[in-house]
């Protein structure tokens, strides 16, 4: 009787050992904007290649427009191990204290995609995305969005418009300082919260790439929209590097496989994405979309390029100079 108490005890805790071997891994994936961004398809991307990959011993919930987290939030859920990966924009670092990431904030610095894939996509962009380590946090892979455009409910064709306006960033000095040397007053709000904040006049005016604005129905509550392309958003992908560390070998493989592929899709699509944005907008007939002459992009650069000197010393003088270096940026010839 005993013996077989114990073989039918075997037998139940074999069986629910195999049923716990079988579920799959989850990983929540947290982001903030909207599904049809690039940041948005590149995640969905991700999950399908990941668990494909993977044979489903991995699932991906991915938890976008903030659903889940806002900007400020979701970096603590991922340290705590609420979540598992993110693709904050790089403008967001400052507050986990790597300060460094703020470099691509810099007004002007890539001059379009090709510049700035010489820095991500070589020694660099990988030496940067280290120094998360030290917070927990493994820096997995660039992914692009794009160009930002200011926007306001006026005319934005010289910084002398700017004067006073309040404009709404996300959390990097860098951007506070452009802002400033714009003579308009930065203000720093949640991803989530920009729509309302425009639409009820707590800011005035914002800066993003195009889908972000689209998707966001700010065009909605912006009557002006001029296509600086002054500066670049785009995302690190990360995760808990415990989390990380701690999967299996073969299944960090094929995720890092699907990441690969994912990464290469949303660097693809991400210009095309921000052009379909914009044809959007303007059919919309909302916003007055602006296209500044040469000289008044020339005004813009020479009001902006202070911010690269400003902030030397909070990224370091050495790291905007190798920069330079890789992509031919010269200020003294702007
Ligand atoms: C913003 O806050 O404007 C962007 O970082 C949002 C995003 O993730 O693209």
């Amino acid at each position: 009787m005993k013996i077989r108490a114990i073989a039918f005890g075997l037998v139940v805790g074999s069986l629910s050992l195999l049923s716990y071997a079988q579920q799959p891994i989850v990983i929540k994936f947290s982001h903030v904007v909207a599904n049809d961004t690039p940041k948005g398809h590149a995640a969905d991307y991700f999950k399908k290649k990941a668990e494909e990959l993977t044979k489903g011993r991995v699932k991906i919930e991915v938890y976008a427009n903030s659903t889940l987290y806002k900007d400020k939030e979701e970096m603590e859920a991922l340290q705590i191990g609420a979540v598992q990966m993110l693709a904050p924009s790089l403008a967001k670092f400052g507050p986990l204290g790597v300060k460094e990431f703020e470099v691509f904030d810099l007004p002007y610095i890539f001059d379009g995609y090709d510049d700035l894939h010489k820095v991500t996509q070589g020694p660099m962009g990988r030496m940067l995305l280290d120094k998360l380590d030290a917070k927990g946090v493994k820096g997995l892979a660039y992914w692009d969005n794009g160009f930002k455009s200011f926007s306001a409910n006026k005319p934005l064709q010289s910084p002398a418009d700017f004067k006073g306006l309040k404009m709404r960033i996300q959390s990097s000095k860098v951007l506070e300082s452009q802002m400033r040397a714009l003579g308009s007053l930065p203000q720093v709000l949640a991803f989530s919260e920009v729509y309302q904040a425009l639409q009820t006049g707590v800011v005035d005016g914002t800066e993003n790439p195009i889908s972000n604005l689209y998707t966001q129905k700010m065009h909605e509550v912006q009557k002006n929209l001029t296509l600086t392309e002054h500066g670049y958003l785009g995302y690190a992908v990360i995760t808990n590097k415990k989390f990380w560390d701690g999967l299996p070998a073969d299944i960090r493989k094929q995720l890092d496989d699907a990441l690969e592929q994912s990464t290469r899709y949303a660097n693809q699509i991400a210009k095309m994405e921000n052009e379909k944005s914009l044809d959007a907008v303007k059919k919309s007939g909302k916003t007055a979309v602006y296209t500044p002459t040469a000289a008044e992009r020339t005004a813009f650069k020479k009001a902006m390029i202070k911010t690269h000197t400003d902030m030397e010393s909070r990224i370091g003088k050495d790291l905007i100079k190798s920069i330079y270096k890789e992509t031919g940026f010269d200020p003294a010839k702007l």
